[in-house]
């Protein structure tokens, strides 16, 4: 399969624990924002100190500080012959125009649908890998690691994002629904959406997401 792909939809539905499995399956190369903007923040580059306020926040980090960041790097896989999983990035439409004038184009995005009161079930109980490499998402409830703490894939330790508390989800979903929802109609009248029932079990999501995949 040779796809360029974005995944959609709201916090906590699951994008980062698919996107794991696509990567792998396929051999795309992942591209996850958040992931890039919390390690900025840890590390106290320039970017995340700019960033910091808003993530905290549950706001989306200026355009001008992620766009060039995001379209470079997609840049350089296509550069390279190869294929990008977005993870997080298109989230508005200005960051959708500012794809397609780069030429980078979507073959395909998949839309994650998930119910409000799953996603905060889920964000509140989930765990992130401390490799910043690795992408592992866990969760104490519905997606347990095999050894309490320690992550499947890599072996490295588990954290809880600091945004993951529960006053912060509820305006990371209200930022999801005003700027990111809107996209879900851009890329349906560009023909490129599908949509996903992201409330049946992690297993049951993926195996949506091959069968699509198999097929087209
Ligand atoms: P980001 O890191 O992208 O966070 P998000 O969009 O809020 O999404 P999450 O990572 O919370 O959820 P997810 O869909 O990946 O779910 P996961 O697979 O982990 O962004 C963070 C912040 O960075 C933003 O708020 C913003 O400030 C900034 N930012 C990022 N991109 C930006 C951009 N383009 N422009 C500007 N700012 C940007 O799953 C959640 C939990 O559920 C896990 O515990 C998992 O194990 C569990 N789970 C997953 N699937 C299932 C299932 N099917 N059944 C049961 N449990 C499941
Ligand atoms: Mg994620």
């Amino acid at each position: 399969m040779k796809k360029d792909i974005l995944l959609l939809g709201a916090p906590g539905a699951g994008k980062g624990t698919q996107a794991k499995f696509l990567e792998k399956e396929y051999n795309l190369i992942k591209i996850d924002t958040g992931n890039i903007i919390r390690n900025t923040i840890k590390e106290a580059t320039e970017l995340g100190m700019q960033a910091k306020k808003y993530v905290e926040q549950g706001k989306l980090v200026p355009d001008e500080l992620v766009i060039n960041l995001i379209v470079n790097t997609a840049k350089q896989i296509k550069q390279q012959q190869k294929n990008f999983l977005l993870d997080g990035f298109p989230r508005n439409l200005q960051q959708a125009k500012a794809l397609e004038e780069n030429k980078l184009f979507l073959d395909l995005v998949i839309e994650i649908e998930s119910s409000a009161e799953n996603l905060i079930e889920r964000i509140s109980n989930r765990r992130l890998c401390t490799n910043k490499n690795c992408g592992g998402v866990f969760n104490l409830k519905s997606n347990k690691s095999k050894q309490e703490n320690i992550c499947d894939f890599c072996g490295s330790s588990l954290y809880q994002r600091d945004d993951d508390k529960e006053e912060l989800i509820k305006t990371r979903f209200e930022t999801y629904l005003k700027e990111t929802l809107p996209l879900s109609e851009f890329y349906s009248k560009q023909n490129k959406l599908i949509k996903i029932d992201g409330n049946k079990d992690v297993e049951e999501v993926w195996e949506s997401i091959k069968k699509y995949l198999s097929k087209n």
